[in-house]
């Protein structure tokens, strides 16, 4: 890897204003939207209005995937120059690009990420569906994934499936150090560009299959958005390495959760995404049983559920077969596969895991939670967690609770009645959660504002009510906990 030219790449994509918001004042919100539709006309139609501004050219060959002129290369890329983006491969030698190369910007916790990201040509520059060894850029579950990442100072930090090394960056913003881990050898190429492009010299990239490159390694922290997509191991099914992982059915992720207690420090955190199977009973059931076989605690979220013919559509669909006779086999090998085993609908959603600082786990949450989550929940989840460990150490009814400032209480009324019909607190950041409570919960949350003891403000309500205090602490308190858990209240 040549690093002067990448850093001379850094430069010109600096200098050229090759951002996010760079692009979006080139072509505009309706055109950046009809990109992510998978349609470059309206983006196109922008740049040839725009002139032969440096990032207008830019955008031309490594967004929509057109060639450009060596010439016009060459001023758009001044220090790097046309021949130099063909040294490092991100051209050919008539100005076609070969790879995708796109700014990237969120905001985290430790402020605003403005990279960039090379990956491989999409189907939408390449004009025909996406070879089975194609490098994923930065995609919808990539964007999940590192929205929930936790910032935990850690030494070191592993990032199982690295692809093009999103979530290894994300992470290398609180970790010393991350092995980021692939099975393809192209894709580790790529994330190191990445890594280098955007100033990281603590990623070290290692190949091999799952835990293998880092036999006998502890983590204080494992991220994966492993390739959980189940596929049909039939012939003539395509085997995409980016979201297929070679084994059967869901096979992939409860391999993946098996192998993190051995590589997980006493406190470390691992995170993933996963889909999962209904096999005639609950997914979230299969895989209780899969954190069951170890000693981690365990928070799981199922986002969504798919009836296995929409699972198949999508991802014949996500690899760039449209309808046909293609489309039709394929689909129908996926629904052989899914009857073998007979399953009816697929699971997906994200895991947190954790290994215990000493003795058994004493957390084991699996819920649906269906609402889009949006921002930095890295913060969020730690929280969670250490709820988590203050229930168990702290005795809820002494403590003195204060409402989180993100709370409001909705009140439904029937037209013309004194009392409320229903009581829903909601929360305004986290997963920002809607929870129906009763009047005594409501009253005991209303009350908590630090001052008072949760078994006087339970009494106190009791009295209001005209109800037995004790009795209705001892209702309130189940409630009060999941409150305290999920972060409404704060100890
Ligand atoms: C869904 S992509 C995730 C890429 C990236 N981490 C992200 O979040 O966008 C899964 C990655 O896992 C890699 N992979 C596939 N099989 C693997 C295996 N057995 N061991 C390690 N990595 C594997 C693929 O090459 C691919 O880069």
């Amino acid at each position: 890897m040549d690093l002067a030219l990448i850093a001379a790449l850094a430069r010109d994509l600096d200098a050229a204003g090759f951002t996010v918001d760079g692009l979006t004042e080139l072509w505009g919100e309706d055109a950046s939207a009809a990109l992510h539709r998978g349609h470059r006309v309206p983006a196109l139609r922008a740049l040839e209005r725009s002139g032969g501004a440096p990032a207008a050219v830019l955008a031309r060959a490594f967004v929509l995937g057109m060639p450009v002129d060596p010439a016009a290369l060459d001023s758009a890329l001044p220090s790097l120059t046309a021949a130099g983006a063909r040294s490092l491969g991100l051209v050919d030698a008539a100005g076609a690009p070969l790879l995708d190369l796109r700014p990237y910007s969120v905001v985290d916790a430790h402020g605003v990420v403005s990279w960039w990201i090379a990956s491989d040509l999409g189907e939408l520059a390449l004009g025909h569906a996406i070879p089975e060894h194609h490098v994923l850029g930065v995609g919808g579950a990539s964007m999940t994934l590192s929205g929930l990442l936790v910032d935990r100072d850690v030494d070191v930090a592993l990032d199982l499936g690295t692809g093009c090394g999103i979530q290894a960056m994300h992470v290398a913003r609180h970790a010393k150090r991350v092995v980021a881990t692939d099975i393809s050898e192209r894709a580790l190429e790529l994330a190191a560009l990445n890594a280098a492009l955007n100033g990281f010299d603590n990623i070290e990239f290692r190949l091999g299959s799952l835990f293998e490159p880092v036999a006998g390694e502890r983590f204080g922290h494992i991220v994966s958005n492993p390739p959980f997509v189940i596929t049909p191991r039939a012939t003539g099914v395509p085997e995409y390495e980016y979201r297929d992982g070679g084994m059967v059915g869901d096979a992939l992720v409860a391999t993946v959760v098996a192998g993190l207690e051995e590589h997980l420090e006493p406190g470390g955190v691992a995170q993933l995404l996963g889909n999962w199977e209904y096999r005639g009973d609950s997914g979230l059931d299969r895989v209780r049983a899969w954190v069951e076989s170890t000693g981690l605690d365990a928070w799981v979220v199922e986002r969504e559920r798919q009836r296995v013919e929409q699972y198949a559509e999508t991802w014949i669909r996500d690899g760039g077969t449209r309808s046909g006779a293609e489309f039709d086999r394929l689909y129908a090998a996926w629904l052989d596969d899914f009857e073998e085993r007979g399953v009816r609908e697929v699971g997906f959603g994200y895991l947190t895991l954790r290994r215990p600082l000493s003795g058994p786990p004493t957390l084991r949450r699996f819920e649906e939670y269906g609402a889009p989550l949006g921002g930095s929940l890295g913060g969020h989840i730690e929280s969670v967690l250490a709820a988590h460990d203050w229930l168990r150490s702290a005795s809820l009814r002494d403590a003195r609770l204060t409402v989180a400032p993100d709370v409001t209480e909705e009140r439904h009324y029937w037209p013309g009645a004194d009392d409320p019909t229903m009581l829903i607190l909601r929360q305004g950041s986290g997963f920002a959660r809607s929870i129906p409570v009763d009047t005594a919960v409501a009253a005991v949350v209303g009350a908590s504002d630090g001052d008072l003891s949760v078994e006087a403000i339970c009494f106190a309500v009791a009295d209001l009510l005209g109800v037995d205090g004790s009795a209705l602490r001892d209702e309130v308190l189940p409630e009060l906990a999941e409150l305290v858990l999920t972060g409404f209240v704060r100890p």
